[in-house]
Order: structure tokens, then C-alpha cells, then sequence
């Protein structure tokens, strides 16, 4: 068993909003217009590390910089140590034939996600019984008995102190058609940034909710963990929910079904609300992650009388994620990158094939590169596609003139590179007093860039209401530009940025057109690129 660790590095995008629906951010027919003028709860989340991407960062960004460098110094070993272990060569065949996804668990803290995690590796017999009874014996000692099976994803001394998930754990495990990597997110609101940095690197989550009296209401309220992991998934590009209602061996909840009900039906209008197509992409079931109840099997009728459906390895076997098209534009947003016998890049690739021996650009450095080697999970492969995440040993560029939030792309379609676009925003909470307008700065945090940003012009506010109206172009009249919106406005407006950012439309490539603005640590805003400047211009012609 491998649970590999990988240093924080925010990463992100966000969210939303479909062209015609101003609030429909899963691009999908939804039915629930009304859910969908639910109050929007606020996002918290706490700045903790930025890497600003090319030339100056930001002055207020120094120190958290620095302490990132660190930081990727820690991640470099550990990745080093996995590299000079015996890398398999191709395998690939038998790989190939298994499709692979990249499952995130999310949720409040202390819900079960380590625990839920870790279980699911000892299910699937990633882990031994020795190394259990170790875990449970150092759990003891810790005086958190209960925490053992979260010993298997949380592996640092601090989270088993603390029982706080603080990195994202990361471990593989098969089943009988998928590969699956896992990655364990932190539900502690500190730790939002690592969060996102998991999220951003799977199509799949695990909202992991504790059925226990009191804790479901906790995660669930205002500012409560449940309700921003949901958000920030479906705006990072989780496109399906597999919402594990966990705990249920607890004894206040003893696998009543009137809990699991309730629980359901406060659920769905928010997942609603949140873009997700509570039909088509989220699947509920109850589980015990601790008692491993519901999960590699079915739970017994004397156990759960209740239950007709089915349990979490049928539900994440089952999942189907959008197909992604292999054969398009190449586009891996790097989130990392160190020196080892040549530059290697870490990152996801969003769209398209990465073969050993391409030349590719990374951009905005147009940098021409040429790839030596490509390693998925642990092991070396000749090509990768869309949805893996790889690291990818080029030449032609040193480490040095890389940075997160740089994209690796084909030679003769690159991804633009700009000082400005248009973005359609969904504005979430606006700071005391604040008043969005011309001139309002924020964080914009775009696939793996964090960079400041000012909107220098509100272009047209989206009446949500009048959504059907307006989607027909005959009816539609000119808008007039407001001079400023308030919280819950939908709202296109310019956004611009002081270095050179690599992005997309979202229409075109969701992955590198979504983003959130972000400011003193809240999320202010989601939204999607609708407009680039011409191709090739890092600016719209005036
Ligand atoms: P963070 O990483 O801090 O966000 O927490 P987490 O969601 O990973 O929770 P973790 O797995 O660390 O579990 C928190 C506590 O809940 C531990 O005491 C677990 O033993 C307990 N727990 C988790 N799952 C279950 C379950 O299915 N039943 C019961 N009774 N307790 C559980
Ligand atoms: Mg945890």
C-alpha cells in the first residue's frame, strides 16, 4: 500500500454559471428553478498559501511564497523516494483496459473521510492486519481509540495527535473496471486551500456526512464545512456526488431510516442550489465507515432493514464521469514542478494525449519542450490522457522557469495567454460595506493560478428571474452597464491581472474557464471566462 503525500498547493478554479442559467452551474437542465434562488451560504476559506504565477508576486504574498517553497521543498523528497523505488515498466496494456478516476472525500470536520478512506483500502486489501493492530495500538496510546482507521490516511504525527486531517492523503486502489485515486481532504476550515487542491484534482466526491445527532446540523449550517466543500467541488469540476451518509451505526442514529430521510431531504435542495443535477449526478447511500458496514458489500437486512440499494465500491464502479475527448488540444495546468535528471512537471492533464517523445510549449513562457518520460500514480507509461494526474520529465526548460499555474499545451494550439477577459460572476457575499464595482480587487483563483485582480468594467447584470426571457435573443433588449451590483448578482463584467495568465473559455475547456475571487480570505464570487481577447492578443483591441 502507497499513501503518498502531497504537499499543499492551491489550486483552483470555480464554478458555474451556465450561459442561459444564471444559476444553474451544472450546464444542466436542472429542475428546480425555484431551489435555484436559494440563499447562497457563504464560502470561508482561509488564504494560506498562494503561488503567484509568473514574474512579480504580489508584494502581500512574500512570506506565504516563501513558506510555499518550503514546503514544495518537502513535496520534492517525497516524491523523489517514490521515484528511486522500482518503477514498473509499461503495464500499460492491462492498465489501459481500466478506466481510471481521481475520487475526492469531502466534508465537515470529523465527519469520517479518513476513516471512510482508510477503510475502503483496508477493504480492498491495500493494507495488512499487522499494520491495523499497529494503528490501533498507537491509536490507544493517543487516547483515540476510534481514530485508527483513519491512521491509514492521516500519516503524519500532527493529524494523529490532533485526529485533524491536515494534507491530502493520497492512496490507489482497483477494482474489478477502475483504477481509483484517492485523495482524503481536511474538513477543518484552516485547511480550505488543501481541500481545494484535492478537489481540483478529481471528477469524483465523496461528501462524507456524519449522521450523528448534532454533527449533520453543525456541518450543515451557515459557514459549516458540508455546505463549501459541496460549492467549491462542483466550481473545481467534481461532477458527480456520491454523498456517503456516514456514522450510521452511531447509537443515536442506529441506522434509523428517519435520520437518513432527514438528512436526504435537507440535502438535495442544497445540492441543487450548489449546479449539481441531483438525478443525474449525486447518489446517495448510508454507510458505517468505521464498522466497514455498506461499503465492500451490501448491508445486511438484520443490520439495516431499510436499504434497497446498493454499496460504495457498486456506487464508484458504476459512476460515469463525461467522456473527455483523448484527441484534443493538449492542456496540463502545472501545479508543480522540481529537478530531477530533467524538469519534471506535476499536473492534470484536462484535455488531450501526452506521448513520450512530443514537443510541446509550456505557456506563457513559450517554452518549446520535449517529453522524456511521463509517470502516472507511481508508475512509467509511454502516454497519458485526460483526467490522469501525471508528472511529465521534459527538456529544453529549467525547473527554475516554471511556475504553478503555467500550462503545458501543443506547440501549434497553445492556450492563451492574457492580461484581461470577460467572466460571467455569480456573486456570492460581498465583505461588510462592500459594494461590487468598477475597480473592486480580489484574489482570482484560476485551474493552479492565484493572482491579483481588479474588475475594471461592469458590462451587464444578469436578471435570474427573467433567465428564459433573455435566453431568447429576439426578446432580449439592451442592457444598460450597472455601476455597481449587490450580493447574489449574477454580473459580466472585465477582469484583468497584472502578469500573463493561461486560460480558457469555459465553453470550450471548463477545467481552464472556471475561477472563484477570493478576498481577506472568503470567497467573494464564482464564475466562468466568456470572452478572450483574439488569439494570439494578450488584450481585447480597444
Ligand atoms: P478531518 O480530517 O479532521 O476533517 O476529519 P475526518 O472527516 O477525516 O474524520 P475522521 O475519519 O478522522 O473521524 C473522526 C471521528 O469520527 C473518529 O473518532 C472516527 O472514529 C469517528 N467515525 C468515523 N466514521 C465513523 C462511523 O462510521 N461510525 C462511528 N461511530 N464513528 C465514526
Ligand atoms: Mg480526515
Amino acid at each position: 500500500m502507497e499513501v503518498v503525500r502531497r504537499a499543499e498547493i492551491v489550486v483552483q478554479s470555480p464554478a458555474l454559471l451556465d450561459g442561459k442559467n444564471g444559476n444553474d452551474w451544472s450546464q444542466e437542465e436542472d429542475d428546480s428553478v425555484e431551489e435555484a434562488t436559494l440563499p447562497v451560504s457563504p464560502i470561508v476559506i482561509e488564504s494560506k498559501r498562494v503561488d503567484s504565477p509568473p514574474l512579480v508576486p504580489a508584494q502581500r504574498y512574500h512570506e506565504e511564497v516563501e513558506s510555499n517553497l518550503q514546503e514544495l521543498q518537502l513535496e520534492k523528497k517525497e516524491v523523489k523516494l517514490l521515484e528511486h523505488e522500482e518503477i514498473e515498466d509499461p503495464g500499460e496494456k492491462e492498465e489501459e483496459k481500466k478506466r481510471h478516476l481521481n475520487v475526492v472525500f469531502i466534508g465537515h470536520v470529523d465527519a469520517g473521510k479518513s476513516t471512510t478512506g482508510g477503510q475502503l483500502l483496508l477493504l480492498s486489501g491495500q493494507v495488512d492486519d499487522r499494520t491495523i493492530q499497529k494503528y490501533e495500538k498507537e491509536a490507544k496510546e493517543k487516547n483515540r481509540e476510534s481514530w485508527y482507521m483513519a491512521y491509514i490516511m492521516d500519516t503524519n504525527e500532527e493529524e494523529r495527535i490532533k485526529g485533524k486531517t491536515v494534507e491530502v492523503g493520497r492512496a490507489h486502489f482497483e477494482t474489478e473496471n477502475t483504477r481509483f485515486t484517492i485523495l482524503d481532504a481536511p474538513g477543518h476550515k484552516s485547511y480550505v486551500p488543501n481541500m481545494i487542491s484535492g478537489a481540483s484534482q478529481a471528477d469524483v466526491g465523496v461528501l462524507v456526512i456524519s449522521a450523528r445527532k448534532g454533527e449533520f446540523e453543525t456541518g450543515y449550517e451557515k459557514g459549516g464545512q458540508t455546505r463549501e466543500h459541496v460549492q467549491l467541488a462542483k466550481t473545481l469540476g467534481v461532477s458527480k456526488l456520491v454523498v456517503a451518509v456516514n456514522k450510521m451505526d452511531e447509537p443515536t442514529v442506529n441506522w434509523a431510516k428517519e435520520r437518513y430521510d432527514e438528512i436526504e431531504t435537507k440535502m438535495i435542495p442544497f445540492l441543487k442550489s450548489s449546479g449539481y443535477n441531483a438525478r443525474k449526478d449525486v447518489h446517495f447511500l448510508p454507510i458505517s465507515g468505521l464498522m466497514g458496514i455498506n461499503m465492500a458489500s451490501r448491508v445486511d437486512k438484520k443490520v439495516c432493514g431499510w436499504w434497497d440499494g446498493p454499496c460504495l465500491f457498486q456506487v464508484l464502479d458504476s459512476i460515469e464521469i463525461p467522456l473527455r475527448d483523448p484527441k484534443g488540444p493538449i492542456r496540463m495546468p502545472i501545479i508543480d514542478k522540481y529537478k530531477d535528471m530533467g524538469t519534471v512537471l506535476m499536473g492534470k492533464i484536462e484535455s488531450g494525449t501526452i506521448q513520450e517523445g512530443d514537443s510541446l510549449l509550456v505557456m506563457p513562457n513559450k517554452a518549446h519542450v520535449k517529453v522524456l518520460a511521463i509517470f502516472c500514480d507511481e508508475k512509467k507509461t509511454r502516454r497519458a490522457g485526460p483526467g490522469e494526474n501525471v508528472r511529465v520529465k521534459v527538456s529544453g526548460v529549467e525547473e527554475e522557469d516554471i511556475l504553478s499555474g503555467f500550462v503545458l499545451s501543443n506547440v501549434f494550439n497553445p492556450v492563451n495567454a492574457v492580461f484581461e477577459f470577460n467572466a460571467q460572476l455569480q456573486i456570492l457575499e460581498l465583505l461588510d460595506n462592500a459594494i461590487f464595482t468598477a475597480g473592486y480587487k480580489a484574489i482570482l483563483h484560476i485551474h493552479s493560478i492565484v493572482e491579483e485582480s481588479e474588475i475594471v468594467e461592469l458590462i451587464e447584470e444578469i436578471d435570474v428571474m427573467k433567465k428564459k426571457k433573455d435566453a431568447d435573443p429576439k426578446k432580449r433588449k439592451p442592457k444598460r452597464k450597472p455601476l455597481f451590483v449587490k450580493n447574489g448578482a449574477v454580473v459580466v463584467c472585465r477582469v484583468q491581472v497584472n502578469n500573463l495568465i493561461c486560460i480558457e473559455n469555459f465553453a470550450d475547456f471548463p477545467q481552464l474557464g472556471r475561477f472563484t475571487l477570493r478576498s481577506e480570505g472568503k470567497t467573494i464570487a464564482v464564475g466562468k471566462v466568456v470572452a478572450l481577447p483574439a488569439p494570439g492578443n494578450s488584450v481585447f483591441a480597444t
